[in-house]
Order: structure tokens, then C-alpha cells, then sequence
């Protein structure tokens, strides 16, 4: 059974922050009702690669919920928003600072209207602080969470990561205070409010260059490939170096394309072994007993001409002979595998990370699957639904609203954008 099964959210999150969230707590069995303008969720729109189609952006991130549309701008539109917050057990949202607020939903009325309620709210910068009103995207708050200055080579540009961090990082981090919320309000009858700042999220995910940042207080940080030194202030960009204690980086490899790179990791535990096997390749047969090389201080001093030397190894090798090589020597190492790799895999077709779906609209298309595996409650993952899809079945087996209330509703605008007033 659905592990989530009986837990439904009302779900006002757009773009995808927020819906990369409720994705996955549908996808836990939660019943999720995206809640959207009439207009609909801007995403159905962007990025369009089939006419009259919703965009990959909307389908990849709305799997397995319920879409209803409701004009909260109308006074119907927020009985019915009312009603739905009295039936729910999460709401959730990540709209500009204040709309909800504009809407006449603050968290003290909704908690008032519904006790048991938890509230989950994505902000770029949460509602305190000196950047509490502004909006945020993406490589915002990349850039405002520490991952910018520190993800690129130090004589470039500060790069942002193809990892929606900001985004899809900020949405795993409010399911993680949703689920304890829940968890708080069944032992205790009573909701609370979850924020998760995107900006704060990236600097959770940046953890370890706080660590590096507090380390140049004391002294340089021999592992980095680049220039450090006691005082330095700000941690450097610093590559493909590996971040941890270990040294790593990406060696090119034949036909030497954009993607055939393979990532190694030289273990203190496995130098040996691959300096026996790579040694008499680039001649230096003794390289396992070289000093230069012999203790990790060495190798990190001397890390550049390592890495020279596996390269001029790999010279013969695409990326998968190199990580058959280096398999078996227990050098831990993945190749970079490019959307094309990924999409072909074995291994990820083996673990449903990469699912075929079906749409009225768009016909076959695939999106990642769910990457949290649970034994007793395997995500069945199903199509995105089309805007106001289940606005009647929502309103009818969720709220018990009969046939006339519907249609007054509707004639009163409660479900659709108000029509143009004649100029
Ligand atoms: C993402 C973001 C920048 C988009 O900005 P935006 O397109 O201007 O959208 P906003 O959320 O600010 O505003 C939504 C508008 O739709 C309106 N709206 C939303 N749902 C509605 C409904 N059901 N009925 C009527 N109007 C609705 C709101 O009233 C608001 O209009 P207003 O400004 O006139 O009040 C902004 O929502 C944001 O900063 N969100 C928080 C951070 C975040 O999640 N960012 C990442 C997104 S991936």
C-alpha cells in the first residue's frame, strides 16, 4: 500500500520548486490537488515542444495529482479554497512574498480555519531578513547560497550546476519538514507552519565549503588543486577537485569528445595498485615506490604531474575500457555519462529512474522516475493532469458539492479568469 495513502495536500505550488515536492508525495501516495489559477500553472506553457501540448516542464514535475482550478480572486473561488483547506492535511505553496497574504490567507487564518493543518511555504529568502521580499529563481539563489562562488575554475567565471539545487534541493527539503509536521500534528492535533528559504537549502547543500571556509582560518588546504593559504577569506573555485579528503578529478578519455571523461577518485587505499598498473604505461615503472607519490601529502603536493600521468594513460582508452580498468583495482571512478548515456542506460532503465508515460496530448514521453525506493510502497507513477482535469470529481467526492452548487459556482466565475470588461 501507498505509504502516504489517507494524507492530502492542497497543493498551490507552481513553476517547480514547490511541485517537485508534491511530486514526490504523490508519488509516496499522498493525494495531491494542484490547486491552480485558471490561467494555470505558467509552466504548462514554457518551453513548448508540442503545439497545444503541456510543456515537459509541467508534465516531468505534476505526475500522479489532481488539477483543479479555482479564482481566488473571486469570493466563491475562496469559499471553495476554504472548504478544500478543511478537508486537507497539508497545504502548500511557493508563490511571491505576500499573495497568500493578499489572497486574506495568513498562516495564523488558515491555522485558525483548519488546527490540524501543516502549512509548507517556499521563499527565495524566507519572511524575515533583509531580503525577505524578493522573488527568486533558480541560479538566484544558486548565486545567493554559496554554490556560484564556489562551482567553476578560479580564473573564470562563477558557474551555476546543471542540478536544480535552488529549485528541485529547495523542494526535498520542505517534503522532509512536511513529513515531520505530519508526523507532530497526528500526535498532537495540531498543525505548523514549515518555510524552507531556497537560499538557505543551497547553503545546506554547500556544507562542506563552510567546513573549507572556516579551515582557511587556520591554515591552506593542501587537497585543493589551487593556490591556498592561511587567511584567504574566501573558499576558491577550485574545478573537478573531489571536496573531500581524497583526490579526484575528471580524465579525459578517447575519441575525447565533450563527454568522454571518467571521474577518479585516488583512495589513499588504492594507490598502490593503480600506480603498479599504470606505471609502466607512462614509463615509470617504479611509480608505485616513487617518492613523489608515496604518501597522500606527496601526491597531493605533487598532484598536478598525477594527474598528468593518468591522463597520458588514458589516452587509449574511452571511459568505460578506463572504469573497466580501474574496477577491478577498487579505484572508485564513474564515467560522465552525458542526458544521451543516461537515457539509454541498463542500470537506470533496471531501477525505473528513466519511465515511459502516456498523455492525451503529447502521446509517449518519458520522465525520471522516483528515486526514493520504498519496499512496501513502489511508486506507481502516472501522466500530469490537463488544467481543471479533475475540477468536477474534486468538488463532488471531496467536498460533496452537488450537481446545482457546481454550476452556480461555475456561473459565478468561481473555477475561470473573469471575462474583459467592454472598454
Ligand atoms: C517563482 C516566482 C518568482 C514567480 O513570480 P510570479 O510569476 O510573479 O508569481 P507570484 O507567485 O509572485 O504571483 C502569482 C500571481 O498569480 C496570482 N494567483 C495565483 N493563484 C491564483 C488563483 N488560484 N487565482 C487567482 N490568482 C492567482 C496571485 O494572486 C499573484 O498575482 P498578484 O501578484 O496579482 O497577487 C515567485 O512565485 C517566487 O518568488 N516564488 C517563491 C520562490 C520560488 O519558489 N521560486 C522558484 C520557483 S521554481
Amino acid at each position: 500500500m501507498e505509504a502516504l495513502k489517507g494524507v492530502r495536500i492542497l497543493d498551490m505550488t507552481h513553476v517547480q520548486a514547490g511541485p517537485t515536492c508534491s511530486q514526490l508525495l504523490a508519488w509516496m501516495g499522498a493525494d495531491v490537488i494542484k490547486f491552480e489559477n485558471p490561467q494555470g500553472d505558467a509552466t504548462r506553457g514554457q518551453l513548448r515542444d508540442v503545439p497545444n501540448a503541456d510543456s515537459l516542464y509541467f508534465t516531468m514535475l505534476n505526475c500522479n495529482k489532481r488539477s483543479i482550478t479555482v479564482n481566488m480572486k473571486s469570493l466563491e473561488g475562496k469559499t471553495v479554497f476554504v472548504d478544500l483547506l478543511k478537508k486537507s492535511d497539508i497545504i502548500m505553496e511557493n508563490f511571491g512574498p505576500g499573495v497568500l497574504d493578499r489572497f486574506g490567507f495568513t498562516w495564523e487564518k488558515i491555522h485558525e480555519l483548519n488546527p490540524k493543518i501543516v502549512m509548507g511555504s517556499i521563499k527565495g529568502f524566507g519572511s524575515t531578513g533583509p531580503y525577505a521580499d524578493f522573488k527568486a529563481y533558480e541560479n538566484v539563489a544558486q548565486a545567493m547560497g554559496g554554490a556560484m562562488s564556489t562551482t567553476g575554475v578560479p580564473d573564470g567565471p562563477p558557474f551555476v550546476t546543471g542540478a536544480q539545487i535552488g529549485d528541485s534541493g529547495t523542494g526535498l527539503h520542505l517534503a522532509i519538514g512536511l513529513l515531520a509536521a505530519l508526523r507532530h500534528a497526528e500526535r498532537t492535533g495540531q498543525g505548523q507552519y514549515v518555510e524552507v528559504a531556497m537560499m538557505d537549502g543551497v547553503m545546506n547543500l554547500c556544507r562542506v565549503k563552510f567546513r573549507d571556509h572556516q579551515r582557511l582560518t587556520r591554515g591552506d588546504m593542501p587537497e585543493y588543486s589551487v593556490p591556498t593559504y592561511k587567511g584567504m577569506g574566501e573558499v576558491p573555485r577550485a574545478g573537478n577537485d573531489s571536496g573531500g579528503g581524497q583526490l579526484g578529478n575528471a580524465i579525459h578519455c578517447k575519441p575525447h569528445g565533450a563527454n568522454d571523461w571518467l571521474y577518479i577518485v585516488v583512495q589513499e587505499a588504492v594507490w598502490d595498485a593503480l600506480a603498479k598498473r599504470i606505471g609502466p604505461d607512462v614509463h615509470i615503472p617504479d611509480l608505485a615506490t616513487d617518492s613523489r607519490f608515496a604518501t597522500i601529502a606527496e601526491r597531493r603536493k605533487n598532484q598536478q604531474l598525477m594527474w598528468t600521468l593518468i591522463n597520458k594513460f588514458a589516452e587509449k582508452y574511452t571511459k568505460r575500457e578506463l572504469m573497466a580498468i580501474l574496477n577491478p583495482l577498487d579505484v572508485p571512478c564513474g564515467p560522465i555519462m552525458s542526458t544521451e548515456d543516461l537515457a539509454t542506460d541498463e542500470h537506470v532503465r533496471g531501477r525505473d529512474m528513466w519511465v515511459e508515460l502516456d498523455h492525451p496530448k503529447r502521446g509517449k514521453w518519458y520522465n525520471v522516475g522516483m528515486p526514493i525506493k520504498l519496499s512496501a510502497s513502489p511508486a506507481v507513477i502516472t501522466r500530469s493532469p490537463m488544467l481543471g482535469e479533475h475540477t468536477d470529481e474534486v468538488l463532488r467526492e471531496v467536498l460533496g458539492y452537488d450537481e446545482s452548487k457546481v454550476a452556480n459556482l461555475k456561473q459565478a466565475g468561481a473555477f475561470s479568469i473573469p471575462p474583459k470588461k467592454a472598454a
